[in-house]
């Protein structure tokens, strides 16, 4: 049995990863994390039926209980501490929760390494990202000249999405340099050509917030005449983000140190 600390458990991922956790036979909810719903009951909190589980305010409380695995979907400026909170604490993460940059991951990893846990962060968790990820990491080995633009409702925290932080990151490892003008030769509003990710060959990434879209991802390549879009869509349900989690949740504890994508999981 897989014991569970969930920090976020009052969020729109965390609800949903409440009745998941319940209902699958190998997984155990040992406590919750949300600062509105402290000292609830942990299943009301999630909109279930009670489960006699506590809520608590902050993350350190939660962990004085024993448990295996957090699984964080909280908040871009909470989810670093948390993490590292629960490396030191011997727990292996799960990180659902964006807003983390490259050199933060690099801090995690050694953490992770060190205390001899795994942690598992993907911009997002749902199957057909994951897709979006590997075929956009297939077509950037013929063209390199590719731009990401990011889709998300209006009031979305942070920019870009995590799927769109971690394809930038990816591609920008694995591409060979564009062709277009680089941004600090441009003249007019150099802003729009998007924020700059990922190292060596850094990706514009383009991160559009209004009403109307959830959450979509789209890879844009280009060669002389001709173009290729590889775009994902997520729906108005955390359902794609459930399955995803709780398979990291069961296989995290696997390697020590930071894996990134649930694509490393998958073959
Ligand atoms: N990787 C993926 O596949 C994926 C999918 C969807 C969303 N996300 C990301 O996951 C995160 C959560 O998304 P969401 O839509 O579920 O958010 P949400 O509905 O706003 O829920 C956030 C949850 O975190 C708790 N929380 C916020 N700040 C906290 C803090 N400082 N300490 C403890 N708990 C805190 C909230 O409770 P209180 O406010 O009461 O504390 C709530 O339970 C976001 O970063 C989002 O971008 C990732």
């Amino acid at each position: 049995m897989i014991r569970i600390t969930l920090a976020g458990c009052t969020g729109w991922v965390g609800k949903a990863l409440v009745a998941a956790i319940q209902a699958a036979p190998d997984l155990e909810l040992v406590a919750g994390v949300s600062r509105s719903a402290a000292g609830r009951d942990l299943g009301e909190a999630a909109g279930q039926p009670a489960n006699g589980l506590a809520v608590f305010a902050t993350l350190e409380e939660a962990l004085k209980l024993p448990s295996d695995v957090l699984i964080d979907y909280t908040k871009p400026n909470s989810v670093k501490g948390h993490v590292l909170a629960a490396v030191a604490a011997g727990r292996h993460v799960v990180v659902g929760t964006s807003g983390m940059s490259a050199e933060d991951y690099a801090e995690v990893d050694v953490a992770a390494k060190a205390a001899g846990v795994g942690v598992l962060a993907a911009g997002n968790f749902s199957v057909t990202a994951t897709l979006l990820r590997r075929f956009a990491r297939e077509a950037v080995k013929y063209v390199p000249d590719v731009e990401i633009i990011d889709y998300a409702s209006a009031s979305k925290a942070d920019t870009p999405s995590g799927t769109g932080r971690e394809l930038a990151d990816t591609l920008g490892a694995e591409r060979m340099a564009g062709t277009s003008k680089p941004v600090s030769e441009l003249n007019g509003v150099r802003e729009t050509r998007g924020g700059a990710i990922g190292a060596p060959h850094p990706v514009q990434v383009h991160s559009l917030r209004m009403p109307g879209f959830v959450l979509s991802c789209e890879a844009v390549f280009g060669l002389p005449d001709e173009r290729l879009v590889i775009r994902h869509d997520a729906g108005s349900s955390a359902a794609p983000y459930v399955g995803g989690t709780l398979l990291a949740a069961r296989r995290v504890g696997e390697q020590a140190g930071l894996r990134r994508g649930l694509d490393s999981l998958m073959d």
